[in-house]
C-alpha cells in the first residue's frame, strides 16, 4: 500500500512546491501566475500557522531538457550560460511581483545531481528501472512519448503544439510502471494507484481531474524511458549537460524522470546546508505539488508510482489549474504567442506589484477553467476591488477618524456590534463573530486550495463596513449636538460615544479584512498597518529576504479588539495612497499605445 501523509491541522509542516520551469525560454504569464499562486498559499499557511509553523515554499528551473541545449546551442552559448541566464530571468520575473521562496531549485546544481542519482540507483538496485527496447512516437517540443492511441488521434502530431510527432526507437532503461513494485509485488502500480486516488480526498484536485486521471489509468500503463542515450556530437553531452545514469555512461537520466526528484532534493536533510528539512516529506507533513493540467500525468502517475517503488510517502495534494489562455489558444513557448513577463512588470510598475497580483490570484485559471488576460477586465477589477473598495474603504474610515478624533484610534468603551437601522430594515452588525467567520472562511478556502474563497472573505468584511457606514451614517451623527443620543440597539449613547465606537468598528474589521487580503496584498496592507500601528509582523531574523513573520496565528491576530488589535488612543496615520483610481480609457500598460 501506498503510505499516504495525511493532511493534518493548521501547525503541521506545509512544504509547496511550484513546477521547475524549462530554461529554454523566458518566462511568461504561465509561470508567472503557478508561482504567484504558490506565493499566496504559502503566505496564507504562514499566516493562518503563526511563527510557530514549519512552512517552505520552492520554485526552481528544470535545466537538462533536450530543448534547453537546443536552444543554446542556436544562440551559440554553452548550455550552463545560457541556462544561468534564464534562471535569473525567473527569479527577476518573480521579484518584480514580489514573490517569495525559501529556495529556488535548478536541477544543474550538484546537490540535485547527487539526489537523484542516489535514487535512481536504488530503483536500479531494487529492479524497478531495468534495460530493455523501446519504440514509440516522441513529442519533441514537450520531451515526452505520446501512446500510439494519441498519435493516431492527433493525425501523429503534437497535441499540445501540433508540431510533428517523431518515430524513435531506443535501447533504453525504464521504469517499470506497467508493472508492480518490486518490494511488493502482489498489486500492480495501476491498482494501488486507483484505489488511492479513489480513496484519499483530495490528493487529485481540481476534482475534474481526478477523474480525468482515473479515466486514464483504466487504459492500461506504460513502462516510462528513465535514461536517453546520448548522440555522438551531442554538444551538451560533451558539455557534460545533464545526469550521467548511474553505472552507464552511454545514458543521460530523461530530463522528466530526475526533474521530479527535484521535490526530494529541495528538504533532503542530507545535502549540505539543509539540516532540519526532512520534517517537510514526514506522514505528517503536508505536501501540495502546485502545477498546470499539462504536466498533471507525471505528478499525479508517474511521481506515486517512483514514489512508492522508494517505499516514500505519497505528497498530500497535487493540484493541477487551468490555463492562461491567449485568444483562446494555449500559450506556448513554441507558438511564441504568450503574454511576456515585460507586459506583467508594466502593470507592475503603473498599478502596483499588489494589483497584478490581485489580479491573477482572483482571476486565475487556479479550477479547471482557463482564463484570459483581458486589459478591460484588468481595470474593472482593480477598480471595483482595490480603489473603489479596500483603498476607499481604508481611507473614509481614516480620514474620519482624522477629522473627528484628531488621528487617534477612538475609545468604543467595549461596544463591539451594533444594530444599524435603516428605513427598510433594522441589520445587526456583530463584529467579533463576523471576523471569525470571515477567518474561518479564509482557512477552510484556503486548506481546499480556492485561494479566491479566502481572499473573498476579506474582501466581504470590506464590503460590510461600506454597508455599516452607509447605515450608520457617522458622518451624520458627528453633525449631532452635544447631549443627543444614539442608539447601538442595545443601549442609547452620546453622539460623540457612539461616533467613537461605530469608527472603532470599521477600523478594526478593516484590520482584520487587511490580514487576510495580505497574501495577495502583501505590500499595501503592510503599508496599512504601520501608518496605523498595528503591524502584527517583524522582518525574519534569519533571513530578511523571507516573508516577514507574524508574531501569532490568523485566529488570535484577528480577534476583534483583542491583543494584537487596534489601541484607543494610539496614533492613527493616513497610509500612502493605496490604489489610485483607475482610468479604463488609457492604453494598456506595455501595449503600443501607452
Ligand atoms: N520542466 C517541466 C516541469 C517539471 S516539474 C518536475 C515543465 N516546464 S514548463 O516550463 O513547460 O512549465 C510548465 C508549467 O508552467 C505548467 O505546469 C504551469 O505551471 C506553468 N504554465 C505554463 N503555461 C501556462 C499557462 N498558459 N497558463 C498557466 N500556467 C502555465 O513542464
Amino acid at each position: 500500500m501506498p503510505r499516504a501523509a495525511t493532511p493534518t491541522s493548521n501547525r503541521s509542516p506545509y512544504y509547496l512546491t511550484t513546477p521547475i520551469y524549462y530554461v529554454n525560454d523566458r518566462p511568461h504569464i504561465g509561470h508567472c501566475y503557478t508561482t504567484l499562486v504558490g506565493d499566496v498559499a504559502s503566505r496564507f499557511a504562514r499566516l493562518i500557522g503563526g511563527p510557530e509553523r514549519p512552512v517552505f515554499f520552492m520554485t526552481g528551473t528544470d535545466e537538462h531538457a533536450e530543448k534547453v541545449a537546443a536552444a543554446a546551442a542556436k544562440q551559440g552559448m554553452s548550455v550552463q550560460a545560457w541556462a544561468d541566464r534564464n534562471a535569473g530571468e525567473f527569479r527577476a520575473a518573480f521579484d518584480a511581483l514580489d514573490i517569495r521562496y525559501d529556495d529556488f531549485m535548478r536541477t544543474s546544481q550538484a546537490r540535485h545531481k547527487a539526489v537523484a542519482a542516489r535514487l535512481i540507483q536504488r530503483l536500479l538496485d531494487q529492479g524497478d528501472i531495468a534495460l530493455g527496447d523501446y519504440e514509440g512516437w516522441w513529442d519533441p517540443s514537450q520531451e515526452e512519448y505520446v501512446t500510439e492511441s494519441t498519435a493516431k488521434e492527433h493525425d501523429y502530431k503534437s497535441p499540445v503544439t501540433k508540431k510533428p510527432l517523431e518515430r524513435r526507437t531506443e535501447q533504453n532503461y525504464f521504469f517499470r510502471l506497467s508493472g508492480a513494485p518490486s518490494r511488493d509485488p502482489s498489486r500492480s502500480y495501476a491498482e494501488l494507484l486507483t484505489e488511492h486516488i479513489e480513496r484519499t480526498p483530495g490528493f487529485i484536485l481540481p476534482e475534474q481531474r481526478k477523474n480525468e486521471v482515473l479515466g486514464r489509468l483504466r487504459q492500461g500503463l506504460n513502462d516510462v524511458p528513465v535514461s536517453r542515450r546520448v548522440k555522438a556530437g551531442d554538444p551538451a553531452a560533451e558539455e557534460g549537460w545533464g545526469i550521467l545514469m548511474p553505472g552507464d555512461a552511454e545514458h543521460r537520466v530523461y530530463v522528466w524522470i530526475e526533474a521530479l526528484m527535484n521535490y526530494l532534493t529541495g528538504v533532503d536533510e542530507a545535502t549540505p546546508g539543509q539540516a532540519g528539512r526532512g520534517v517537510f516529506w514526514r506522514e505528517d507533513a503536508r505536501v501540495t505539488h502546485l502545477l498546470a493540467k499539462d504536466i498533471l500525468w507525471f505528478h499525479a502517475v508517474v511521481w506515486p508510482a517512483m514514489l512508492i517503488a522508494l517505499d516514500i510517502p505519497l505528497p498530500t495534494t497535487v493540484y493541477a489549474h487551468a490555463y492562461f489562455v491567449s485568444e483562446g489558444m494555449k500559450m506556448s513557448k513554441s507558438l511564441g504567442n504568450f503574454i511576456e513577463i515585460d507586459r506583467l512588470r508594466a502593470y507592475a510598475e503603473k498599478y502596483s506589484a499588489d494589483a497584478v497580483r490581485w489580479y491573477l490570484a482572483t482571476q486565475g485559471p487556479l479550477g479547471a477553467t482557463d482564463a484570459d488576460f483581458a486589459h478591460g477586465r484588468f481595470v474593472e477589477v482593480y477598480n471595483a476591488d482595490l480603489a473603489n473598495g479596500l483603498g476607499n474603504c481604508a481611507s473614509r474610515v481614516g480620514n474620519m477618524i482624522d477629522k473627528y478624533f484628531g488621528g487617534a484610534v477612538p475609545d468604543p468603551r467595549g461596544v463591539h456590534a451594533w444594530t444599524a437601522q435603516t428605513p427598510q430594515a433594522m441589520n445587526a452588525y456583530d463584529w467579533p463573530a463576523l471576523c471569525r467567520e470571515a477567518v474561518e472562511k479564509a482557512e477552510s478556502a484556503h486548506a481546499a486550495m480556492d485561494l479566491h474563497g479566502a481572499l473573498r472573505a476579506g474582501a466581504e468584511l470590506i464590503s460590510r463596513v461600506d454597508a455599516f457606514i452607509g447605515e450608520t451614517r457617522p458622518f451624520s451623527i458627528a453633525k449631532l449636538a452635544d447631549g443627543e443620543t444614539v442608539s447601538s440597539g442595545a443601549e442609547r449613547m452620546p453622539a460623540k460615544d457612539a461616533l467613537a465606537a461605530i469608527l472603532y468598528q470599521c477600523a478594526e474589521a478593516v484590520r482584520v479584512a487587511t490580514l487576510i487580503l495580505s497574501p495577495a496584498l502583501p505590500a499595501k496592507t503592510h503599508g496599512l498597518w504601520r501608518a496605523w500601528n498595528c503591524d502584527p509582523t517583524e522582518p525574519d531574523a534569519e533571513n530578511p529576504e523571507r516573508p516577514r513573520r507574524f508574531r501569532a496565528p490568523l485566529a488570535e491576530l484577528a480577534e476583534f479588539g483583542g491583543a494584537y488589535g487596534l489601541r484607543p488612543g494610539a496614533a492613527l496615520g493616513k497610509p500612502e495612497a493605496m490604489f489610485m483610481r483607475a482610468d479604463p480609457a488609457e492604453a494598456a500598460p506595455g501595449s503600443p499605445g501607452a
